[in-house]
């Protein structure tokens, strides 16, 4: 770990459908850290659900509000922050999570993830002809970003509880003393 980071806060990132809010809320809990989702806090001050937002104000306005709550949450501390799929792949998103959190990545193969978002509809970027091919293609292009994460996780093996105890498990080592 980079010896100029301070970290107080654990971002989880990676693509839908790979437990990142469920993951969270469990980790939180062992830790005795607050928790916040981006996406359930962007709807909340909106008073729009995230589908709403893409409809009405297009994606870009969608990630400008992803912006502003990162810059905003640099200032918190013992918090969990799930974050939104596509968040760590806009600029300095990244960066200015990884100042003050330790970053980790759950990841799942394009299979699983059809597995488990295939049936639901509230996420926009999946209201697509071919939402399989969708998920590979956008998996491919954000891979990069995920990979920059200081710890990554594959989901595929392990239920949420152990991909938690895996997560707190490394949030432990990188803040030991
Ligand atoms: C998105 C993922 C969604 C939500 C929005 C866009 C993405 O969050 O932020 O629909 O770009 O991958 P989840 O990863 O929590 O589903």
């Amino acid at each position: 770990m980079h010896s100029d980071r301070h970290i107080v806060n654990l971002a989880l990132i990676g693509f839908m459908g790979t437990g990142k809010t469920s993951v969270g809320k469990i980790v939180a809990e062992h830790l005795h850290f607050e928790f916040i989702d981006t996406d359930e806090l962007i709807h909340q001050r909106a008073g729009r659900t995230i589908a709403e937002i893409f409809a009405r104000d297009g994606e870009a306005a969608f990630r400008q509000m992803e912006r502003k709550l990162v810059e905003e949450l640099s200032t918190r501390k013992k918090t969990v922050i799930s974050t939104g799929g596509g968040l760590p792949t806009h600029p300095g998103n990244l960066d200015l999570l990884r100042s003050h959190s330790l970053v980790v990545c759950l990841w799942s193969s394009p299979e699983k993830i059809w597995e488990r978002v295939g049936h639901q509809s509230h996420r926009p970027l999946l209201h697509d002809p071919d939402p399989q091919k969708k998920i590979k293609d956008l998996l491919a292009v954000r891979e990069p970003f995920y990979k920059q994460a200081d710890v990554l996780i594959n989901t595929d093996i392990r239920s949420l509880r152990e991909v938690a105890v895996q997560v707190v498990l490394q949030f432990k080592l990188a803040t030991r003393p």
